[in-house]
Formats: structure tokens, C-alpha cells, sequence
């Protein structure tokens, strides 16, 4: 079609990630095309990206300056992976986080991949050189881990393996800032890429805080949600310390061991595991408000609120 983009898009494995990846790429203009092993699940997924594409442009949430119909025009199917991956020059492999299937998946098309073609792996936790040793497309192949929901929140985390062709991981940090996500760039493989090190390092202050008794899970979740979260909507932690004194080296000259102090008296050694008992009380307090029957509302709620704030942030980018 006319406002297709030139080139076509696979993407492998048709779930919850699968079909974001699929909508953005539509959104972008890419011709999409979508394989899994299970073929009801295709269909499903097909039906779903359908009505979510007709949804999001009621609300107002559609990317793109097409019209849902039009995206979801670009969208199609197939039962092979060959036929899948045949003319795509970018490949996002979303099947499900196990080691041993996505050293299968990647083994699989390397047989069908050629020199130009990216391959992407959704992985959040696995590293690209664990799947893709010895592979004869390896330094074509890399992790380009998006965050849920992918549609709304468009960090994009490039973990290259250590064999992985620099210049394409520079291509698809263009292609990710082209199609409206965010990407960062590691430098070299990390457990935990970036996001999860820094999720950790607060799960772990807000789980020692509980633990000890010092305020209830709701105040500790309000100091995100109604604190820090605001600014780091817009400002990470570095350019807020940049903000809050005249410059990041004033604020390290001023602030540097108040930090120190309060991390030497406050933070514990890392947890060997988040503790069952605690679990059950965070629980039980959540309970009161969020039973385990009505978290499919609460999440519906939550992408109700990232949609908004995703639209937000868009509209004062443009200012
Ligand atoms: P999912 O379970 O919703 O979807 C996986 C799909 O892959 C299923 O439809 C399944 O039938 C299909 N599949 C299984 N074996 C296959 C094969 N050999 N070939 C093709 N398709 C196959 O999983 P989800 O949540 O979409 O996750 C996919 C990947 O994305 C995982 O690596 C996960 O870690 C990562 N990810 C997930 C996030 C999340 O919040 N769910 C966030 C970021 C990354």
C-alpha cells in the first residue's frame, strides 16, 4: 500500500509482546507479519490487535497518522516461519522466557536468516550470547528488551552480545527512535540490563522499610507514585542531582555524605529472597483494597493511566 513503509517486519511468537511489537511497527508504517506455533493463539492474536487498534483510536491513544484500519491492514499472519521471516529485514522474537527455546528459535532461523537481516530477542533477562553462540548470523543478533506496556512506555533496553556488529546495533537504535520508542544502548551484556538494576534497588528499599515497620505498603507505594515518580516522569535520578544544586558536582560537593550516611545506616546487604512473611503482609494490606479477583481491573486502570501520561508526555515533547 501506498503508506507502507518499504521493507517488512517479522515478528515471532504472537502473545502479549508480540502483538504490542506488532501494533507499534503498524503504527510506524511497516508491513507486519506475525507467526506462532500455536495457531488459535495467531488467531486470537490477529482478532485482539484488531479490536485494541479500534479501541486505542476511539480513546485516542492510536500512534501514527493512519487510521486503525488502515494499521491493521498491515498486519498478517502466517503458519510458517520461513514464509514469516522471507524479504523482513528486522526480525522481534517474543516467544516465552526459557532458555532452551530461544537457543531452538534462534537456531531455527539463522538457517533462514541472511547477512542483512536484524534479529531482535524480546528477552527480558536472558543475554543475547546465550542463545546465539556459534550461530553464523550471531553478530546480527541482539536484545532489544521493551518494558509492559511496550505501547505505552517505550523504553527499548539494546543489549548487544559481545559478537554482535556494532553499526547494527546503531541501526536499530534508529530504527526503535523511528517507529516512537526509546531505546538505550548497554555497552556490553549486564544481568539485569539497566531498568531491572535500578526496579531492584527500589523494590529492595521499599521491601527493608516495610519489613522493619517503619510505614504502611501504601505510604511506601505513595513515595513513588506521588513523589518521585512525578519527576521521574520527565528527569532521572542524575539530572535530578544535576537540578538540585548548581550542577552535579555541587550537588556531590553538598550532598555526597548526607547520602553516604544515610545509606551506611539505613540499606541492608542484598536479600537472598523477598521473605514469605512479609509477602503475606504486604498482601493483606493490598487485600483491603486490591483482592487477588480484582487485579485485572486495577491493571486495566493502570494502562488507563500510562496511556494518559503516555499522551501527555507526547504532547509537551512537542512544545
Ligand atoms: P506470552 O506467553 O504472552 O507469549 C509467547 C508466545 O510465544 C505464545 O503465544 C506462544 O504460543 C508463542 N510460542 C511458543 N513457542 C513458540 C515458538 N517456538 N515459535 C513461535 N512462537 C512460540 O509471552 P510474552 O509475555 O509476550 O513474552 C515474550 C517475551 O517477551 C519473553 O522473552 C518475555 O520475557 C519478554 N518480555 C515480556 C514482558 C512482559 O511483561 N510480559 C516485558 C518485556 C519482555
Amino acid at each position: 500500500s501506498p503508506s507502507s513503509k518499504q521493507g517488512k517486519v517479522a515478528i515471532v511468537g504472537s502473545g502479549l509482546i508480540g502483538q504490542n511489537w506488532s501494533m507499534i511497527f503498524a503504527g510506524a508504517g511497516y508491513h507486519v507479519t506475525l507467526y506462532d506455533t500455536d495457531m488459535d493463539q495467531l488467531m486470537r492474536a490477529k482478532t485482539s490487535i484488531k479490536s485494541t487498534l479500534e479501541q486505542y483510536e476511539r480513546d485516542g491513544y492510536l500512534r501514527g497518522k493512519t487510521t486503525a484500519v488502515q494499521q491493521n491492514a498491515l498486519v498478517s499472519t502466517s503458519s510458517s516461519l520461513s514464509e514469516c521471516l522471507s524479504d523482513a529485514f528486522y526480525v522481534q522474537e517474543c516467544v516465552p522466557e526459557n532458555l532452551e527455546l530461544k537457543k531452538k528459535v534462534f537456531k531455527e532461523m539463522d538457517t533462514m536468516a541472511n547477512k542483512d537481516m536484524i534479529l531482535a530477542s524480546s528477552s527480558s533477562c536472558l543475554c543475547a550470547s546465550m542463545f546465539t553462540e556459534g550461530l553464523t548470523h550471531k553478530s546480527n543478533m541482539l536484545v532489544a528488551h521493551p518494558i509492559n506496556p511496550p505501547y505505552f512506555i517505550p523504553l527499548v533496553e539494546l543489549v548487544p552480545a559481545p559478537w554482535t556488529n556494532q553499526e547494527l546495533v546503531t541501526r536499530v537504535r534508529t530504527l526503535m527512535e523511528e517507529i516512537g520508542q526509546s531505546p538505550i544502548t548497554l555497552r556490553r551484556e549486564s544481568l539485569g540490563f539497566a531498568l531491572n538494576r535500578i526496579q531492584y534497588a527500589a523494590i529492595n528499599e521499599s521491601w527493608n522499610m516495610y519489613q522493619s515497620g517503619l510505614l504502611s505498603a501504601e505510604d511506601i507505594d505513595r513515595v513513588c507514585h506521588d513523589g518521585l515518580g512525578l519527576r521521574y516522569a520527565f528527569i532521572g535520578p542524575l539530572e535530578t542531582m544535576h537540578l538540585n544544586a548548581n550542577g552535579i558536582a555541587d550537588y556531590c560537593e553538598r550532598y555526597a555524605e548526607g547520602a553516604y550516611n544515610v545509606q551506611k545506616e539505613t540499606f541492608k546487604p542484598v536479600p537472598v529472597m523477598y521473605d514469605v512473611e512479609t509477602a503475606m503482609k504486604v498482601q493483606e494490606e493490598f487485600s483491603q483494597t486490591m483482592p487477588l479477583d480484582k487485579l485485572a481491573e486495577r491493571r486495566s486502570w493502570r494502562d488507563k493511566r500510562l496511556a494518559e501520561i503516555s499522551k501527555l508526555k507526547k504532547t509537551l515533547e512537542k512544545e
